[in-house]
């Protein structure tokens, strides 16, 4: 079995619950929540699963971490898991890029469950706060084209021309901006304290077996694999740009959002603007042992919008990773797996 870095674990009396502990950032949260001293539930929807259950299995030497069964569409599965919790994070989403019926494998199911969730904190008396993880997906798809847009919290991406054009990927957006919507509507109709987190495209290292998408996304101009390479095009054509924030940088600021008192409403999470050439020039000067494939003459060289985290500076969190760590991580990470080889000269 393999072991993880013990030197920061302390003991301490916080309760969290993260829904979804087999997904990506939500494994990277419960890792520093339980090097922080938290005891921590976690909701899985297949605990039989041994692939997915690996890295939990790990994590368990760090601290008090316990698995429960639960799913976003099983109203009162998340009773158990949150009851005695101080903070919620709410990271888990319905994803499916090939879906045929994208109201179906994603709205549907992403609104009922931040409901669902949101019903079972008001049954527990414990819950400070509740963390829902949204996405630049839900701030920056419009049709707007003037240039030198800065896209803040006050932005929303545009429902009605998603569900009109039907672009590439459009039921993923349409469920973020819906949930997160639902989530703040039943949190002030029932007066829950709800921050939302809303990440760039996630980079850096990752503690699961297979690639995230993510991760998969942002490596395909090494990987050079089609579906994934014509996702990253696709994601700055309809997004407006490719940004970028590190797990590790992403999963501190959920708790540091959860525990700052001032807190509220939404926060955009966001450390590097790019786009895809200008990603491509960077990893042909930094990693010249591999190929990095250069044709991309339908993106834009420069990216039509900028994030801006500002309001999560401003509320005194501090980035600490750039664009190169993330690379560095994924690099190392991909070739771990064999999937990126350095060329032969
Ligand atoms: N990845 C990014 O670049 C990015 C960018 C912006 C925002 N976000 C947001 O950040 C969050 C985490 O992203 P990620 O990339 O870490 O996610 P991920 O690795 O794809 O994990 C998704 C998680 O959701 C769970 N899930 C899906 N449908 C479910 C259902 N019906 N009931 C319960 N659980 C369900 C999955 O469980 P199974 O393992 O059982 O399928 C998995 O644990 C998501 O909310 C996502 O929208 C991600």
């Amino acid at each position: 079995m393999a072991t993880v870095d013990q030197t920061a674990v302390t003991t301490g009396t916080k309760k969290a619950c993260v829904i979804g502990g087999t997904g990506n950032l939500a494994s990277i949260l419960i890792k520093h929540l339980l090097q922080s001293g938290y005891k921590v539930n976690t909701t899985v929807r297949d605990p039989e699963s041994e692939k997915k259950m690996a890295h939990l299995k790990v994590l368990q030497q760090l601290g008090d971490l316990k698995i429960f069964k639960a799913d976003l569409t099983d109203e009162g599965s998340f009773t158990s898991p949150i009851s005695g919790c101080e903070y919620v994070f709410h990271i888990a989403t319905p994803i499916s890029f090939t879906s045929q019926d994208p109201e179906k494998d994603m709205i549907k199911p992403a609104v009922q469950g931040v409901i669902n969730v949101l019903k079972s904190c008001l049954k527990s008396n414990s819950i400070k706060r509740v963390i829902y993880t949204s996405s630049a997906a839900a701030v920056s798809i419009n049709n707007l084209s003037e240039p030198g847009l800065v896209m803040t919290e006050e932005n929303w991406s545009d429902v009605d021309f998603l569900t009109k054009e039907k672009p590439f990927n459009w039921g993923y957006p349409v469920s973020k901006t819906l949930a997160e919507k639902e989530a703040y509507k039943f949190a002030e109709e029932n007066k829950i304290d709800l921050v939302t987190v809303v990440p760039a495209l996630i980079a850096g290292n990752s503690l699961l077996s297979d690639p995230p998408s993510s991760l998969s996304l942002s490596m395909s101009l090494i990987t050079g694999k089609e579906m994934h390479l014509s996702g990253l095009k696709e994601m700055q054509k309809l997004s407006g740009s490719i940004s970028f924030i590190h797990v590790d940088d992403l999963a501190r600021a959920h708790m540091f959002l959860a525990e700052k008192e001032t807190a509220s409403g939404r926060y955009i999470c966001c450390y590097y603007n790019t786009n895809v050439p200008e990603i491509a020039d960077f990893l042909r000067r930094r990693y010249t042992k591999y190929n990095v494939l250069s044709e991309f003459e339908e993106c834009l060289s420069s990216a039509k919008l900028t994030l801006s985290s500002e309001k999560l500076i401003k509320e005194g969190f501090r980035f600490e990773y750039g664009i190169s760590e993330m690379y560095d991580e994924m690099t190392e990470y991909f070739e771990s797996k064999g999937l990126i080889k350095p060329k032969v000269s």
